[in-house]
């Protein structure tokens, strides 16, 4: 949501900070704009567009702008519509502070109240606005009182008296060559190169300059200048923060040919799950290895059950999670909607482990939900994509899914990894609490392994195949996805999947639901995907595949169209339905992240076929950072 680039430095502003704004698009975003400035301009000067980045390149075009220090922004609209405008940067009266800002004032109508009644002058419909204002108004302030505050001491003032969630980038034509940022919420990453700095929300939007990046803590600042870096909290007192090395390849962040980020996404999965389970698992020892843990094994085995909180695709990476944890484990797991748990009233319960799932790291009702869970005494463990994301600093256990910079909006690799991390997870809490012998875990490290090339074998397999039943559903104009057990959540994801990109309306719901309502809607118009692979070995599996089998009886006899997606050698389901998918047989809790590939590859030929916007669905941000 909203993307910030912020350069000082020797190389030309313009064309590294609108680079730095497109490799953020995927965050989402409806305006854009840039403001520049140079120790011999008494203004800073500034451009924005409504619209796609390439907007406001050709407003560039014809009013090129230059100077030695910048800052860029891509608006995701929140107070006020995505016109010229509203899109940031925003200025003071005079035209010499300027604000970029991702999150939310929450008192921003207050601000503007006392602000205008000392004459402040506003010109947009945005929150933001008011804080240039009202560093304009401090540094007056300063001065009339023969303290003159610098911009840094200014912005210090002014972030105390903001109430909601702010990342910031402020420059002033008093200071040149000088960026102020501040974070609370939403994420600021800073670049440290030689003879340069750099700002921005996310490491791909400056990762092709420079690999040595501090992520600012909640309370931090950082002052920007061609000699370096400092950091202070918000009363201005110097804070030390480590310096990453960051090690993904800028390629990744790329589409590398694809036509798409997803599609480039999916196929990166095979290697998504090898690198997430790579030095985590031993076949010798049958261990299992979650490295960044400040928790003991006893303290994990002494969880009385965990809570998981959790967002979207990765909400229903945690549901699948719970059948492998209380199965594995049997240690009992709830699952709750991120942004439903503070709200429901939780009964604090110390004994109980807090896992929070995000690939972001920076999805502000997660981050809420683990702060209650604290706040109750529980530990917290993460599992997360971005490396020193809040959630992972916050947490005492982070499981990091390594499955690369995630551009497309819509989350194929992350949910699979998480998928994956969670199987681990359990895995280890099912030997410390004694219910998974050597022999077991071997068994089940060894069907892990076998994953990814079962996942190659299904790209291979099935993406002609949701090709070509691409151009036969594109036009539906519902789905319902079923699925039972483990499978349910997989089917929650398909249809969000298909929802989020294609704008198509889906539902997912547990197959032996059907009959409870959802069975009014099929007639011979709906496609109805199921999900109905079985594991031979395990009675379970075949129990759950039979009912299953009834269910989609009960679909075909009303006229519905049924897509199966079944486990290959299935002789049965090929009269059964219209269309059948067929992937890798795999162990019942390792089917899913099988069965969500096929469901990935319908979704986006779907997608493309109605000629919809993959990578940035309309309406949606990569990383949802205001509650
Ligand atoms: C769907 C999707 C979203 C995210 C959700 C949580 O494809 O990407 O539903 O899963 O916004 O985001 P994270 O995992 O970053 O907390």
């Amino acid at each position: 949501m909203c993307g910030i680039v912020g350069y000082v430095g020797p190389r030309k502003v313009v064309p590294v900070i609108v680079e730095g704004l497109r490799r953020l698009e995927y965050r989402g975003y409806d305006s854009a704009g840039i403001a520049v400035g140079s120790p011999e301009s008494a203004l800073l000067e500034v451009c924005r567009a409504p619209g796609k980045l390439q907007n406001l390149e050709a407003v560039l075009k014809d009013h090129p702008l230059d100077g030695t220090y910048g800052i860029g922004h891509t608006r995701w609209a929140t107070h006020g519509r995505p016109t010229e405008e509203n899109a940031h940067p925003h200025r003071d009266c005079t035209g010499r502070i300027v604000v970029v800002h991702n999150g939310i004032v929450e008192n921003y109508l207050e601000l503007k109240r006392e602000l205008t009644a000392l004459g402040h002058k506003f010109v947009t419909e945005t929150d933001t606005e008011i804080i240039a204002h009202l560093i304009e108004q401090i540094q007056k302030d300063s001065e009339d009182a023969g303290a003159p505050l610098k911009l840094e001491g200014a912005v210090q003032r002014a972030v105390k008296l903001l109430t909601g969630a702010f990342a910031l980038g402020v420059l002033s034509a008093a200071e040149p060559d000088k960026i102020v940022a501040a974070r609370s919420g939403p994420p600021v990453v800073v670049g440290v190169g030689e003879g340069e700095s750099f700002i921005a929300s996310d490491v791909p939007g400056i990762l092709h300059y420079t690999r040595n990046m501090v992520f600012l803590a909640d309370g931090d600042m950082a002052i920007l200048t061609r000699q370096g870096v400092t950091f202070t909290d918000f009363d201005g007192n110097p804070v030390k923060r480590e310096l990453t090395r960051i090690h993904w390849d800028p390629i990744q962040a790329e589409k590398g040919g694809y036509k798409h980020f997803m599609l480039k996404e999916i196929w990166e999965q095979p290697r998504a799950i090898r690198d997430t389970t790579l030095g985590r698992i031993s076949l010798d020892s049958g261990k299992v290895f979650l490295g960044e843990m400040d928790l003991g094994d006893e303290e994990l085995a002494r969880a009385a059950s965990i809570n998981i909180a959790a967002c979207g695709t990765s909400w229903h990476a945690a549901l699948a999670g719970k059948y492998m944890i209380e199965r594995l484990a049997r240690l009992p797991v709830d699952v709750d909607y991120a942004s439903e748990y503070r709200y429901r009233n939780p009964i604090p319960d110390p004994a109980a482990l807090g896992l929070l799932i995000t690939q972001s790291g920076e999805t502000a009702d997660t981050l809420a939900a683990q702060r209650e869970m604290k706040a109750m005494g529980s530990k917290t463990i993460a599992i997360c994509n971005v490396v020193g994301a809040m959630v992972a600093r916050e947490a005492h256990g982070v499981i990091y899914t390594h499955a690369g910079p995630e551009i497309g909006v819509a989350s194929t690799k992350a949910f699979s990894s998480q998928l994956t991390a969670l199987f681990l997870l359990a895995l280890k809490l099912g030997q410390l609490r004694g219910h998974l012998d050597k022999a077991q875990s071997v068994a089940l490290m060894e069907e892990l392994i076998k994953v990814p090339a079962k996942i190659e074998e299904i790209l291979r397999s099935a993406s002609d195949q949701c090709e070509k039943l691409a151009v036969n559903f594109s036009n539906a104009r519902d789905f319902l996805y079923l699925g039972r057990g483990v499978h349910f959540p997989i089917a929650l994801e398909g249809a969000l999947k298909l929802k989020e990109i294609s704008y198509i309306h889906a539902e997912g719901y547990p197959a032996g639901e059907m009959k409870h309502g959802p069975n009014a809607l099929i007639d011979e118009t709906l496609p109805v995907v199921v999900l109905v692979t079985r594991d031979e070995t395990d009675p379970a599996s075949k129990l759950r595949y039979e009912k299953t089998l009834s269910n989609i009886q009960e679909v075909t006899a009303r006229s519905g169209r049924v897509i199966a997606i079944a486990t290959e050698g299935d002789s049965t389901i090929g009269s059964l339905v219209e269309q059948t998918i067929f992937i890798p047989p795999a162990p019942e809790l390792l089917a899913p992240i099988l069965e969500v590939v096929p469901l990935q590859l319908l979704a986006y030929y779907i997608a493309v076929r109605r000629g919809a916007d993959v990578d940035q669905p309309r309406n949606l941000a990569k990383s949802v950072t205001v509650e």
